[in-house]
């Protein structure tokens, strides 16, 4: 009969970020032992150092595996394919993968992690609602402008506490293995939409300004992003601004059965923070 592996930890790759904090915090609520693995977490792990990939997953029971940079860079495939046997290797039953919705250039990424080995989950996030409160939106709203080139495509902006609940469920319960889950928020917004929501909840005067494709590239080589991740972002806003990743999905009801929580609860819930009050 198999020992009890009770003991045995729960690796949370990137669980510093934000849906990975959110995880911690779940499955320690739940007793449920954890090791925070990132380059400023409890155990050093660096995606792009393989010197500390052993030593954050030696002895993981199963892992939440959350690629950075960026999901679409040919390196994310093979470093997680690698990972993902490694984890394999130190007894790793489980290993769920916190992928992108409707980016079809994440893939390769998730192909990945089902073949290495493990049961797998796929989660497939919208756009975060924190992107706004703990991110990259953050300092625009503060100084009172957005300027992106999404245009008025739609985004069902997912509440990052779902994701985690999502990612603590496929964590902890046998029936998520194989299986694949869009997340999204009950509604599609576009940002201009989100942006003016976020203003009017926090009474102040932020604009979201629409940019050219052009003009979003050369704003975004001026503030010293490289070349590869422009790529990145300029072809992700195509996506927002086609309507490409407009669609609400379900994964949260059949999941957690419950409607997801909605961009306007996190606006009115954050807006009570102060998080977004004037840079000054
Ligand atoms: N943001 C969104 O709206 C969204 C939506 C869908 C999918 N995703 C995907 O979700 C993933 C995470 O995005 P996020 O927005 O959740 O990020 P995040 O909140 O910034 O969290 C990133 C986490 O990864 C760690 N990290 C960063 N660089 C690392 C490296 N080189 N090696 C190891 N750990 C590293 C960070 O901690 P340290 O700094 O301590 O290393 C942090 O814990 C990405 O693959 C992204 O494509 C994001």
């Amino acid at each position: 009969m198999r020992e009890s592996r009770s003991n045995e930890p729960t690796v949370v790759l990137g669980g510093t970020g934000k849906i990975g904090r959110r995880v911690v915090r779940l499955l320690r609520e739940r007793g449920v032992p954890v090791r925070v693995a990132s380059r400023s977490g409890e155990r050093r792990f660096d995606w792009t150092d393989r010197t500390t990939w052993e030593p954050a997953l030696r002895g993981a029971r199963s892992v939440y595996l959350v690629y950075l940079p960026d999901l679409a860079s040919p390196d994310a495939a093979p470093r997680l394919r690698e990972v993902g046997e490694l984890a394999v290797s130190q007894g790793a039953e489980r290993l769920v993968f916190q992928s992108g919705g409707g980016w079809p250039e994440a893939v390769p990424a998730e192909e990945a992690v089902r073949k290495a080995g493990a049961a797998w989950t796929v989660l497939r996030p919208a756009w975060f609602a924190q992107n706004f409160s703990e991110d990259l939106f953050l300092e625009p709203l503060r100084r009172g402008e957005v300027r992106l080139s999404a245009g008025d495509g739609g985004e069902p902006f997912v509440d990052a506490r779902d994701v985690a609940e999502m990612a603590v469920a496929a964590l902890t319960e046998d029936v998520h293995a194989g299986r694949v889950y869009e997340l999204s928020g009950p509604e599609s917004l576009s940002f201009g939409d989100a942006v003016a929501r976020i203003a009017r909840a926090s009474g102040r005067d932020i604009r979201y300004v629409s940019l050219t494709p052009e003009r979003f590239e050369s704003e975004l080589v001026r503030t010293g992003v490289p070349a590869e991740f422009v790529a990145l972002e300029l072809g992700r806003f195509a996506a927002v601004r086609s309507g490409a990743y407009a669609e609400v999905s379900d994964g949260v009801r059949r999941v957690l059965g419950r409607e997801p929580r909605s961009f306007a609860e996190y606006v009115r819930e954050t807006a009570a923070t102060g998080v977004w009050a004037n840079a000054g």
